[in-house]
């Protein structure tokens, strides 16, 4: 159990709060790269309590600048992209991606005003079909290659705007038991009132113990569940969660929106086979949240975690209450995780470097993380086989799952188009 001011100290992310400076070290995704195109130029962005918003100019730079233009006001996601930025739809002033004024066509010639005009501006990279930003002090970190975004593949990016504080969905992935329940007795629960027979339920192994370890990019989790050992991958390799707030493989970044809003990218990329050329591309897709009767739905596995998050907070602005909840040992990774990123806000507010943050280029070509399911392409082991609802063939899902996740994934549609090629 927290009090009400380190609960506050843990989920407040906007300029100046000790959080918020810990999220400021790291690069946030905000958009796909293929939702910013000459159709849509602009988009406002809000990130760590502060709009913004990101365009891309006649020839392609990204920039990421405050919305309202220093003359009069005037929101520049309305704005008009010219080679070197973009320009206020009211009375045109040219900001580049610096955010620096460089045109004030209604000011007399040779007028030096424009010089002392200056939006604020942060850095943007694209990586991966993703576009992160950086709004930390300088000089800027790397913005790190992991694996999954640094290698070729089917990707896949889904991204759905959380009323909830980011926490409640980081902590999820210190919550090794959630599984268990949410997903598996749950799920089934939801599953069968859907028509799946019993046969296509999730089989539910029991967690009998839970492990969490700190290691250089973040925490690991190991558990054992019945049926495994000390040997078991999920035991010995165990899972990644990537310090502060992303979990690995596939990689869900949990990115602070403002206190009572996050944005969930999940992100996947299928390794190719070789006769396949990579996609130029990924687009984003936005799984829904709601159902007709204005519940959350729970459907498919990540609206259950939805779920979960969303109705933590809803007593309170989207933050969960700490100081009302009671903690038990099976929440041990969770205890882990405050832990460390208490000692990481006051590390940062000392002047230091905190984990997780990459300066080395040699370090960063393709950052391999561990993981228990990396042999999943070669073939699942038996535990998963069962454990997982019964895969349809081709890359169809089943009717009980909602479709809605899955539209558009690039390995299923391959799946889907090779089957066709062999009848
Ligand atoms: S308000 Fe933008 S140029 Fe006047
Ligand atoms: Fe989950």
């Amino acid at each position: 159990m927290l009090t009400s001011e380190q609960n506050e100290r843990l989920t407040q992310v906007g300029p100046g709060t000790p959080m918020g400076e810990l999220m400021r070290r790291y690069w946030h995704p905000i958009a796909g790269s293929a939702q910013l195109n000459d159709d849509n130029p602009t988009k406002e962005v809000r990130l760590l309590g502060e709009d913004l918003v990101l365009f891309r100019s006649a020839v392609g730079k990204l920039g990421l600048i405050e919305p309202s233009c220093a003359h009069r006001k005037a929101n520049l996601s309305y704005g008009i992209p010219e080679p070197e930025g973009i320009r206020c739809a009211y009375h045109g002033w040219l900001y580049d991606v610096n955010g620096q004024c460089v045109d004030q066509p209604s000011e007399p010639e040779g007028s030096r005003f424009k010089e002392k005009v200056k939006l604020k501006a942060y850095k943007v990279q694209e990586l991966g079909g993703l576009i992160f930003a950086y709004m930390g002090p300088e000089p800027a970190p790397l913005l790190p290659r992991y694996d999954v975004l640094a290698w070729d593949g089917f990707r896949d990016s889904h991204s759905t705007i959380l009323p909830c504080n980011w926490l409640q969905c980081m902590e999820n992935s210190l919550d090794s038991t959630h599984s268990e329940y949410l997903h598996g007795h749950q799920g089934n629960y939801v599953y069968s009132m859907k028509g799946a027979p019993s046969d296509a339920l999730r089989t539910v192994p029991h967690n009998l113990r839970l492990g969490f370890d700190i290691f250089e990019y973040g925490i690991i989790k190991r558990r054992i569940m019945e049926g495994e050992t000390e040997e078991s991958a999920d035991w010995k390799v165990g899972h990644p969660v990537l310090f502060p707030n992303i979990l690995s493989s596939p990689n869900q970044f949990r990115v602070p929106i403002d206190d009572g809003h996050t944005l969930h990218v999940d992100y996947t990329s299928t390794p190719l086979p070789d006769d396949v050329p990579a996609p130029d591309d990924i687009a984003v897709y936005h799984p829904p949240l709601y159902g007709e009767d204005g519940r959350i739905i729970r459907d498919y596995t990540f609206a259950q975690d939805y779920m979960a998050w969303v109705t933590q907070g809803q007593r309170s602005d989207g933050v969960a209450q700490r100081n009302l909840e009671k903690l038990a040992e099976s929440d041990k990774g969770i205890i882990l995780y405050r832990r460390l990123l208490k000692e990481q806000m006051q590390l940062v507010a000392d002047g230091g470097e905190p984990l997780n943050v990459f300066r080395d280029p040699a370090k960063n070509v393709r950052i391999e993380l561990p993981d228990e399911r990396k042999g999943m392409a070669q073939g699942l082991t038996s535990i998963r086989k069962t454990r997982n609802v019964q895969r349809y063939p081709a890359g169809e899902m089943p009717p009980w799952i909602n479709p809605a996740p899955w539209a558009g994934n690039g390995y299923r549609d391959y799946l889907k188009q090779r089957a066709a090629a062999a009848t």
